[in-house]
């Protein structure tokens, strides 16, 4: 492709903060490659790319890679945003189901970045924005394989910024807060009987944050592109902003 736009990957494209990231990039002139295990969506860009995948596969993503080099050859932004939860008791958690949070949310993001550094490293440079959680700092009951992989995430975000930076690679994690998207409903459905509707249990969610509310997916796709663009957080790497609403800045023995 010989135009001048600029070249971004996203996992997990079709979820919630996915397509609103997606919307986002693609909005601001960016060529927007989409990756999700869920089937296309109908209002993905007619410009862009989306590979139906599942990146738990290690040679997935060798393929995405492939596919979205034969489409075009340049990339200046990958967004790892893919994410999986299991949410039930440490001890009855399986191996097989750790194993698959991991190699969602931790060891996709590893081998994605191994296959994504030649890519931004050919083009002088560029931005990896990795979807984490506020898990990664605080974290509740029933979700310890989800909050070590965002742990991990952060970890990690932190070693590829070193290492990356001779490359002029920055790397940065967003932790978000609650985000009404279909993982925050679902974990509404999981265990519990006679439930409140899906309305109160959001309400009594964002009762719970300073600001009286969750997030909107828009308000996560536009931290995610500040973290990308040069422009405006060019001296920022190797951090994790958190956008939660305020949830993790009040003691819990308040
Ligand atoms: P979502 O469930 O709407 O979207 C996640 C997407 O990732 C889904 O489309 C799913 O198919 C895809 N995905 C998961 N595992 C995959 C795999 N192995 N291969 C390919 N695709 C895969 O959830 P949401 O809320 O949009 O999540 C986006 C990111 O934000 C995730 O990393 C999540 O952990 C994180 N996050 C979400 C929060 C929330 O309250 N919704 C809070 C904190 C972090």
């Amino acid at each position: 492709m010989s135009d001048m736009k600029k070249t971004m990957l996203i996992t997990g494209a079709a979820g919630g903060v996915g397509r609103a990231t997606v919307k986002h990039f693609h909005e601001r002139g960016f060529r927007v490659i989409g990756v999700d295990r869920q089937s296309v969506y109908a209002e993905f860009p007619t410009d862009g790319l989306f590979i139906q995948a599942d990146i738990s596969v290690p040679e997935n993503l060798e393929k995405i890679f492939a596919q979205a080099t034969e489409f075009t050859p340049t990339l200046d932004v990958l967004v790892n945003n893919a994410g999986f939860q299991v949410t039930k008791p440490l001890v009855e958690t399986t191996v097989e189901e750790w194993d698959m949070v991991m190699a969602s949310n931790l060891r996709s993001v590893f081998l994605g970045a191994k296959l994504a550094y030649p890519l931004l490293k050919a083009e002088g440079g560029g931005a990896i924005v990795n979807v984490s959680s506020v898990h990664a700092v605080a974290t509740s009951a029933n979700i310890a394989a989800y909050a070590a992989s965002k742990g991990g995430l952060l970890a990690l975000t932190r070693a590829m910024a070193i290492e990356f930076a001779p490359d002029n690679i920055r790397v940065n994690a967003v932790l978000p807060g609650a985000v009404d998207t279909p993982m925050l409903r679902a974990g509404f459905h999981r265990g519990r009987e006679n439930e409140a509707s899906e309305e109160s249990q959001l309400a009594a969610l964002a009762a719970k944050t300073v600001n009286g509310r969750v997030a909107l997916p828009e308000e996560i796709a536009s931290v995610i592109y500040f973290l990308a663009d040069n422009a405006q957080s060019s001296f920022i790497t190797g951090q994790g902003l958190l956008a939660d609403g305020g949830a993790t800045c009040r003691l819990s023995t308040e």
